[in-house]
């Protein structure tokens, strides 16, 4: 099949997926769950990752699917043989079960061993972000690009945090140097958004620990935006960059060194 067949796919699984994420929020009883003491998870995550899974493999029966809810470790277990579909059912869970409005489906297809096609949809704002690897970025069909800020002293940059916090002062002074040498700082609480969000010029920098179906699809976005995307600690021979979850950097590439330069000095 061809990747514009694959996109239209996509893009219509997102929108329905989006469609049930607002109408699971909508429901009188939505339940709870805390994975491993400290991680939400609602029935809104679970019922969004069964609709998202069984419609790929309806369609495509032969191809692999890591997804955060259902099959967090196939990775680990297959290695990345594609093809393969990474999915976030809802990135922004924490919002999501607070009533806010920053929470996204995310999609990402990956054959040959590239990441290339992204879909991140916000059901809320009705904001699709998409990307075909060397094709541009879209916001609802409109090309976007990073933003052109080339000042560090005007520059926000947003981060996130884990859900486990036993080793967090690390983090703290990275945050303590960021604050110290740029504009703001934003924590939306989807690292999806936040990286189209930069993609889409809203942002100039975002670092963070994540795992690969947070950003799969938004990396791909940001990069066809034109961002540079790489990482603050060096990435372990053999590792492919592309799907390394540790210390991401993502930012316009002017920036990109001058952020990188302060978090390497915060160790
Ligand atoms: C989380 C969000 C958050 C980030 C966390 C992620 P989830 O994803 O992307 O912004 O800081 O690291 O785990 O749990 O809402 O899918
Ligand atoms: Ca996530
Ligand atoms: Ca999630």
């Amino acid at each position: 099949m061809k990747l514009n067949d694959i996109h239209d796919f996509a893009s219509a699984l997102a929108i329905k997926a989006g469609m049930l994420i607002r109408s699971e929020r909508d429901r009188a009883q939505l339940s709870y769950d805390f994975k491993e003491g400290t991680e939400l998870v609602t029935s809104a995550d679970l019922a969004v990752d069964q609709l998202i899974c069984d419609s790929i493999k309806q369609k495509f029966p032969s191809h692999l699917i890591l997804s955060e809810e259902s099959s967090p470790d196939i990775g680990k277990v297959e290695g990345l043989s594609s093809p393969l579909w990474i999915i976030d059912p809802i990135d922004g869970t924490v919002n999501f079960a607070h009533g806010h409005i920053q929470s996204a489906v995310s999609i990402a297809y990956v054959e040959g061993g590239n990441v290339e096609l992204g879909i991140v949809l916000n059901p809320f704002t009705n904001e699709l972000f998409s990307a075909k690897r060397g094709q541009g970025a879209f916001l609802n069909d409109k090309p976007i690009s990073v933003a052109q800020e080339t000042n560090l002293n005007r520059a926000i940059v947003a981060t996130g945090f884990p859900y486990e916090k036993s080793n967090i002062e690390p983090m703290i002074k990275r945050v303590g140097a960021i604050l110290r040498h740029c504009a703001d700082i934003r924590r939306l609480g989807s690292a999806a958004l936040d990286i189209c969000w930069l993609a889409t010029g809203r942002l100039d920098a975002y670092y963070e620990s994540l795992n690969l179906w947070d950003f799969a699809a938004a990396r791909l976005i940001a990069s066809e935006a034109g961002a540079k995307c790489g990482h603050f600690s060096e990435v372990p021979n053999g590792r492919d960059t592309q799907f390394y979850e540790n210390d991401l950097l993502i930012a316009n590439p002017d920036l990109f060194p001058k952020v990188l330069a302060i978090l390497t000095a915060a160790e």
